[in-house]
Formats: C-alpha cells, structure tokens, sequence
C-alpha cells in the first residue's frame, strides 16, 4: 500500500450503493493478491479469499445474511472462508479488513457483512469443508450516488459515523479508573493510536472492544453478543479490526509490538470477555 494505514482509516466507511459496472481483471486479481498476502494474527488460522459474481452470492444466500437479511446488489463479491480454531473470528477481523483497506486505497467500496445465521446450510451450498466455515462477506464495486440523492439536496453520500469517546472504552489499571486525558495524557503515544483505531468498522456500529491499559500492556476484552442463542460473535470480528488497527498504526510510529492471548486474571466488570493483549517489542 502507498497511502498510510493511518490516512486510509481516517477517510474509510461502509458503502452501500455499488455502480453495476463490472470491476477491472487487474483490479480483482490484486485484490485477490491483498487476501493471498494478508498477514494474520494467529498463523495456525488459514483462511482463503475468493472473488465471485455479485449475482451469484445474492441469489445463494438470498435472505439469509446481512442486517436484516439484506445483501447489496454488487458486480462482486469477496467471499473469506477460514479454520474454525480458537481465534478464528478475531483472525478474520484482523486479517480480512488488511484486503479492504487494500481496496480503499484502489477507490473501490467495500462493506463488511457476517454469516451470522443458518451457518451449516450455507457451509453445505458452497460446499465448504468440515473444520471451516464461511464466516465473512463484502461487495466489491464502484461507489455510486443512491437514486434522488441530489434532489435531496445532500452533499455527501453518507455522514461518518459517530464513534465513542476514549473514556467510555478505555481504562487505566483498573477498571475503576477510565481514562481522562488531563490525568493520564497522552499515554505515550497510545492515545493518539486509540483515536485513530476507534475508527475502526464494527458489527451495528456496536464498537464492542474494551480496553485495559496496565503499564506497558494493553489489555483488549469484549463486551458480549446480546444474541446469546448463537455460538457465534461477531463482536470478535471486530474486535479483530481494531487489534490490526493498532498494531499498524503503532508500527507506522515507530512502535513494533504484538498481539497474544494470556492467562489474564484481571476480573472485568459487566462479563467483558477477554481477546488479547498488545505488548511492545523494545528490542
Ligand atoms: C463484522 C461486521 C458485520 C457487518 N455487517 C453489516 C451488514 O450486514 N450490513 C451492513 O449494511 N453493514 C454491516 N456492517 C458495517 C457496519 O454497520 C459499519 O461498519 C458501522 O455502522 C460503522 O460505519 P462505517 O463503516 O461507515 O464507519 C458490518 C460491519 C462489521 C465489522
């Protein structure tokens, strides 16, 4: 990528309203680069990318995926399908928004969309095999301008979207001390990183990750899924995202540091799950 993470993340968001127009061979078979060339969080994970035909995927899953069963009609489709390990929704947050923004940067719109329901049944139609699970979607296209939106006079397609305050997600050392920027600052430079990472995308704008910082660990939970009848959480997809996010925009400071699960005791409030922590790498 030529742009920064930092400057791709500023100005990315959701699109919803794809041009027809089919995208460029070269353009795809980059995009499908990104995915082959991704980097993941937990290596044991593999997860492949497929691009298919905008048509195909609307009419296989049909109603059944997307926020209220509804899929945007695009010339294409990315399709991620990965290991079902320990880590894996983390891993496909982390790894799959690296091919978004790697669109981005093309000028080519994206929205994330989660298998959520009648997993197994589509599992069995794109004949996926036991161990793995299609876990993740996007449309691939050009953004256009929805019908009648100039005669309603808007100037831009969509508002960015509102993103919590650092106090009302991170913590300092406990979780009775949320952070407040006149107290503890700038946080070493992770202040400014958490500014920019909240930006991240997140299931219903939810922004579920929680952070504890505890020295020169970052400690990162999750609040949980309010469907409880489903195994699955895409909250840890996010979670996923806004982990790459930090580490990329870390790295581009000058601030190597990686991602691991640990045996964390610290007891959270309000059944915050924990996801990881982030620890630099001084040497
Ligand atoms: C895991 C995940 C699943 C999502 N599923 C959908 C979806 O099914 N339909 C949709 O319109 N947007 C979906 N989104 C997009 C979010 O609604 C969007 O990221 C959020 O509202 C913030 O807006 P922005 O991406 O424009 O910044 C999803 C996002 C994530 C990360």
């Amino acid at each position: 990528m030529k742009k920064s993470v930092k400057e791709l993340i500023i100005h990315r968001k959701s699109t919803r309203n794809f041009s027809k127009k089919p995208i460029e061979e070269s353009i795809l078979n980059e995009l499908k680069k990104q995915g082959q060339q991704s980097k993941a969080l937990y290596e044991a994970i593999s997860v492949t990318f497929e691009i298919s035909k905008g048509k195909e995927i609307t009419k296989k899953l049909g109603v059944t995926t997307g926020y209220f069963g509804k899929l945007f009609e695009a010339p294409h489709y990315l399709v991620a399908i990965t290991d079902t390990k320990e880590g894996y929704q983390e891993n496909m947050g982390y790894q799959m928004e690296q091919v978004l923004l790697a669109a981005q940067e093309l000028q080519i719109g994206t929205c994330w969309i989660a298998v959520i329901h009648h997993r197994q049944q589509i599992n069995e139609f794109f004949n996926v095999p036991r161990g793995r699970t299609l876990l993740a979607l996007s449309p691939i296209g050009s953004e256009v301008e929805p019908f009648g939106y100039k005669l309603l006079n808007r100037s831009k397609q969509s508002e960015p979207s509102i993103r919590k305050s650092l106090d009302e997600f991170v913590w300092i050392d406990s979780w009775d001390r949320p952070y407040n920027e006149s107290k503890h600052g700038s946080l070493d430079g992770f202040e400014a990183i958490l500014k920019d990472a909240k930006l991240a995308p997140s299931w219903g704008n939810e922004q579920p990750w929680r952070v504890l910082i505890e020295g020169e660990q970052l400690h990162l939970y999750t609040i949980p899924f309010k469907k409880d009848e489903e195994s699955f959480n895409p909250h840890k997809i996010d979670c996923g995202i806004f982990m790459y996010y930090i580490e990329a925009l870390a790295k581009e400071v000058g601030i190597e540091s990686n991602w691991s699960r640990e045996s964390v005791t610290i007891v959270s409030p309000k059944n915050f799950q924990y996801i990881a922590t982030l620890k630099l790498n001084r040497d």
